[in-house]
């Protein structure tokens, strides 16, 4: 299969991804987090061949994608009253919302759970396209299994050219980094995968405590301990350590972002903005880069411990993971 690239600023190739999609082709679109890997969510065909074109389990659950609240009604079986507050406050936005399923949703989305994860993204191209074409998709990142979610429609490519219709360039997106995953229960709500929005920013939103994660890591399908992985190992290091192994292997890569490293300098060296919007959004971006670039192994200056970056510490000890 030849994979057409799209340019997001044409309108005739903005339709043409629309229309693939109608066709129940699968089609990789940007999103503001990370490239979903989408197909129509209402053909349970075309959302079967996402699993093969990323080698995915069948059993891991979906994200569906949608652009408006009217849309809910056909995926859900009803509407609880903490949705509202929390759609109002971060839809369209990163948060993912695990929902009881409507007894029309297919399995295969779901992977035969009972309950199906919903977000509405913010992004100036795909939301109005969804909208357009009266689409919801169903998209996971859109990349070969636990490798690096893509943030790029050159990323898209790397992993799955050949494997899929389309890809629908948008540019760099600019969270960087997979959204939060909220499930809402009677007595607590827990991340099931800290994100962009922290549980202390939803915490105000519900009347029931927000977990933080740590306790839940591996709460279903899909959550694993090896993730998110370039092709090069990845192994963190405290600044202490990451000194010495590069004195001792000075050609190894090394990405990091505090002032004790500012003028480290070599070709596999890439310095992180210090700030976390800034360095969520290049992490994915610059550890595929270093696979490009030829790295044996990334060494990665360990993040702060700081609850804000939990989304980072996760992500990263998952790269890393054996
Ligand atoms: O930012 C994102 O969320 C990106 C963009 C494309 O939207 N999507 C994404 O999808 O990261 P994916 O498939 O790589 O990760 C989705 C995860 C699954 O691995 C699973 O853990 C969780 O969402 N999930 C989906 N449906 C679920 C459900 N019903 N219950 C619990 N977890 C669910
Ligand atoms: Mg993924």
């Amino acid at each position: 299969m030849k994979t057409e690239r799209l340019d997001a600023r044409n309108p005739a190739d903005l339709a043409r991804a629309g229309e693939l999609l109608r066709a129940g082709e699968l089609v990789a679109v940007p999103t503001e987090t990370v490239y979903g890997l989408a197909a129509d969510a209402s053909n349970p065909e075309a959302v079967r061949n996402i699993f093969t074109a990323k080698g995915r389990p069948a059993d891991h659950p979906l994200i569906t994608h949608i652009a408006s609240l009217a849309q809910l009604p056909r995926w859900i079986r009803h509407q609880p009253e903490w949705l509202e507050p929390l759609a109002r406050a971060f839809w369209p936005g990163p948060l993912t919302l695990i929902l009881e399923r409507h007894s029309d949703v297919s399995d295969v989305i779901t992977g035969g759970l009972d309950s199906i994860g919903i977000r509405m993204p913010d992004h100036p191209v795909l939301l109005p396209l969804l909208q357009q074409f009266d689409l919801a998709v169903a998209a996971p990142s859109a990349n070969p299994y636990q490798k690096l979610s893509p943030t790029s429609a050159e990323q898209v490519l790397a992993g799955l050219d050949g494997r899929i219709a389309a890809v629908l360039d948008g540019g760099p997106c600019g969270v960087g980094t997979e959204s939060t995953i909220l499930r809402v229960g009677p007595e607590s709500a827990e991340v099931l995968r800290c994100g962009p929005i922290a549980a202390a920013d939803i915490q105000p939103y519900l009347r029931v405590p927000v977990l933080t994660p740590a306790l839940h890591a591996h709460a279903v399908s899909g959550n694993k301990k090896m993730h998110y992985q370039p092709n090069a190992p990845v192994m963190i290091c405290s600044p202490d350590e990451l000194s010495v192994r590069l004195a001792s292997t000075p050609d190894c890569a090394a990405l990091v972002y505090s002032d004790r490293f500012k003028s480290l300098e070599g070709p596999l060296v890439r310095h992180l903005p210090a700030e976390h919007p800034g360095y969520r959004k290049a992490l994915y971006a610059t550890l595929y880069a270093l696979d490009c670039a030829g790295a044996q192994q990334i060494l990665v200056e360990a993040p702060p411990e700081d609850a804000h970056w939990a989304d980072i510490q996760d992500r990263l000890k998952r790269a890393s993971a054996r």
